[in-house]
């Protein structure tokens, strides 16, 4: 199993985000998740496109996935996928055609992704899953960095992992160093960390140190 870890700029030191990304990078983050908030369908605001190209200009490796929580959403997929991500991920309930999307991001050359929240039943993966480079489980309701984890969320992973073996599993919101591990068994193989990184004093001791729990798990698995 291939783990990956995607630190989310949303906690972030705003001021200076350049020298943040370039941090958690070299700190041996896999993906930067950039979280994208329209204040229609989450309750708060985030970056445009622009904020994607600028650092997509200035740090043309890293890989960044967009994580889109806005409606209409297939503008900003186009926006997106131009200014250089990598991988898109969109929330089911916040386009009328969720194929007609999905199709859209792999047309336009990206990955896609399907997000569910917290209440969201798995049955919407049906028929979308060969369309999906990955899944995103909302372990929070979106809209905010820094919330505590829906334990009960937990149970929805590895039903998910046993319908879809193949597709990498991430998971998002309130992820930290303490519940990555139990997270991995679950079935989960990608892990979004916002405030357990930025929030953190040492970015790769804190990356390090999932990681070392997530190898405690492959090694139990083996
Ligand atoms: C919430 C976002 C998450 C959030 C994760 O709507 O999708 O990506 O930034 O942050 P933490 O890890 O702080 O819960
Ligand atoms: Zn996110």
């Amino acid at each position: 199993m291939t783990y990956h870890i995607l630190p989310s700029i949303l906690s972030a030191d705003l001021t200076c985000l350049g020298a943040e990304v370039e941090a958690v990078m070299n700190a041996g983050a896999d993906f930067i998740h950039f979280d994208v908030m329209d204040n229609h369908y989450v309750p708060n605001l985030t970056f445009g496109p622009a904020f994607c190209e600028a650092l997509r200009k200035r740090f043309p490796s890293y890989p960044i996935d967009v994580h889109l929580m806005v409606e209409p959403v297939d503008a900003m997929i186009e926006a997106f996928a131009k200014a250089g991500a990598k991988r898109i991920s969109i929330h089911p309930d916040a386009t009328i055609h969720v194929d007609r999307s999905l199709k859209l991001i792999k047309d336009l050359g990206c990955e896609a992704g399907l997000v569910l929240n917290p209440a969201t039943p798995v049955e919407v993966l049906t028929w979308c899953a060969h369309k999906l480079d990955f899944i995103l489980v909302m372990t929070v309701n979106p809209g905010f960095g820094g919330q505590k984890m829906i334990p009960e969320i937990i149970d929805k992973i590895p039903q998910i992992r046993a319908l879809y073996p193949h597709i990498d599993l991430c998971v998002d919101g309130g992820v930290t160093i303490d519940n990555i591990a139990a997270l991995a068994r679950a079935g989960a193989n990608q892990f979004v960390a916002g405030a357990a990184v930025f929030n953190s004093s040492n970015y790769k001791e804190t990356i390090d140190s999932m990681r070392k729990q997530l190898g405690s798990v492959a090694h139990s698995q083996d």
